[in-house]
């Protein structure tokens, strides 16, 4: 079959390998490839166990893989047979030099610009999917402007605004899409031939266009906006403890101001997920570069609230545990970042843990779907560690049972049971506000949440 349009991703991770699965899924007349340096990524798109847990994903890939969406590792040869090139590789924090621990890594996204330079023989255009800072596309437009002959390249943005675990439902069914280009005609041209692609099955209304450094900057002003309000809401959960307010009843009244409106104001543990402090980071090091000391430190504060959101969680497990855990074995429900997903990258409970593994507690871990990702985060870590899936057997002769991920199977557990295999005085820790606290309190456990005032035995 001659295949209508040809695109390429570069980069097959928890973007590129899903955005492009629902390219191909949505567009059967678009052959789509994505390619990886990592084959043993690429084996396993190819395989039964894809590289990542994403509810509906596997159905998708089903209908499309070996008919219009390939997987491969042939990057030179791809470069040359595609003519739009999505670029959706890793933009981690530095962990180096200038810019150490605040500025994002770029050297992934330029060594794709320098190989689509080396091995591309016509024009194309280049799609930043990727995370980015502002100005990013001005440095791959500099690298791509010395092709040879009559090869042009236009780069435009289009960030990616998915979340894990609803992946699918936000691809198919985006809030907006982006694109961003140069105002130029063969800029605007590029950007119309992107338009075209997301208009199979997103209405026009919802594909918005701008200039490509307001797109760049769009992508780390959501992520800091929607981190800034689970930070506000955190702290105030603070507030709460100390004066018997109770941080779900003032969610609920603020959030149904239609001004304010009620999504992202759960407190919990605090953000994790690879992208929420990287990206900040990323924005805060951008103001401080332009010299905008305020407006860096603002949003810096935002990370700063997150940190101490955990930090008064461990503290409150050691205190209210008469100040000892040395010994003591404790049961963590949940190791992913967020329910519904694999990942476990900056998630919260690995710095929970490791807090804990610090005070000597024997930890046992419990996790529906992050468990293979949970011993390879703490592989070499000191101390006692076990991974149990089954929540019941983990939590079985443990002195507490500490909820830090908002799995769904955690709320239907059957806490009686717990409670009879677990080592009394019983305490409970939920992270996450998401079991019913006054049944567990009946039952007989001392409980503690965020942003209430705790119920205990003793
Ligand atoms: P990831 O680490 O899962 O995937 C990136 C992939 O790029 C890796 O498999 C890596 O091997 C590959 N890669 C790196 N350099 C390469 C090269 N030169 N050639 C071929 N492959 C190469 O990362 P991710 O979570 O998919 O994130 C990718 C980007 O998308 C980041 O900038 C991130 O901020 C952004 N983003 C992520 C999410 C998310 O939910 N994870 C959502 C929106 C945006
Ligand atoms: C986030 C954004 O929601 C996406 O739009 C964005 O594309 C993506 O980052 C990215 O750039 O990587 P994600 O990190 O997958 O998506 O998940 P979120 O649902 O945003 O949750 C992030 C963290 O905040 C999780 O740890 C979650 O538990 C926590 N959270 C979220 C709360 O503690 N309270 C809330 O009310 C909402």
């Amino acid at each position: 079959m001659r295949f209508k349009k040809k695109i390429l991703c570069i980069g097959a991770g928890y973007v590129g390998g899903p955005s492009m699965a629902m390219i191909a899924y949505k567009c059967p007349d678009y052959q789509v490839t994505v390619v990886d340096i990592n084959s043993a990524r690429i084996d396993a798109w190819n395989s039964s166990q894809l590289p990542v847990f994403e509810p509906g994903l596997d159905n998708i890939v089903k209908k499309t893989r070996g008919k219009n969406l390939f997987f491969r590792t042939d990057i030179e040869n791809q470069i040359k047979e595609n003519d739009i090139i999505f670029v959706s590789v890793n933009t981690p924090t530095k962990s180096y030099g200038a810019g150490a621990n605040m500025a994002a890594d770029l050297q992934y996204v330029e060594k794709t610009a320098r190989q689509i330079l080396k091995f591309s023989q016509s024009s194309k255009i280049v799609v930043e999917k990727s995370t980015l800072p502002v100005k990013t596309a001005l440095a791959m437009e500099k690298i791509l402007s010395h092709a040879k002959g009559k090869i042009r390249f236009e780069v435009l943005s289009n960030p990616e605004f998915m979340a894990e675990g609803t992946a699918i439902g936000d691809l198919e069914n985006p809030d907006r899409v982006l694109i961003g280009s140069r105002e130029t005609k063969c800029g605007l041209k590029a950007r119309s031939r992107l338009v075209d692609i997301y208009t199979r099955w997103i209405p026009q209304d919802k594909i918005i266009t701008s200039n490509i450094w307001s797109s760049e900057l769009s992508k780390l002003v959501a992520n800091a906006f929607l981190a800034q309000r689970v930070s506000s809401i955190n702290s105030i959960s603070a507030l709460c403890e100390k004066t018997d307010a109770d941080i779900n009843e003032v969610a609920k009244a603020i959030g149904m101001d239609r001004r304010i409106g009620d999504k992202f104001l759960k407190a919990g543990i605090g953000f994790g997920g690879s992208c929420f402090k990287k990206d900040i980071l990323n924005l805060v090091y951008l103001c401080n570069y332009y010299g905008l000391r305020e407006v860096a430190s603002y949003w810096e504060n935002v990370i700063r609230i997150n940190e101490y959101q955990r930090e008064r969680f461990i503290n409150q497990i050691l205190h209210s545990m008469f100040g000892t855990l040395a010994g003591k074995k404790l049961s963590i429900l949940g190791f992913a970042f967020k329910a519904d997903t694999s990942d476990t990258r900056e998630s919260p409970a690995l710095y929970i843990t490791q807090k804990l593994m610090a005070e000597q507690a024997e930890i046992v871990i419990s996790d529906p779907r992050a468990l293979k990702n949970a011993k390879f985060d703490l592989a070499g870590a000191k101390g006692k560690v076990s991974f149990i899936e089954d929540p019941y057997a983990a939590a079985a002769n443990s002195h507490a049972v500490i909820v830090l991920t908002d799995w769904d199977v955690y709320r239907r557990l059957d806490f009686r049971r717990v409670y009879r295999s677990m080592i009394k005085p019983a305490f409970l820790f939920d992270g996450r506000n998401i079991l019913d606290h006054r049944k567990c309190f009946s039952i007989g456990f001392n409980v503690y949440r965020i942003g209430k005032p705790a119920l205990t035995h003793i």
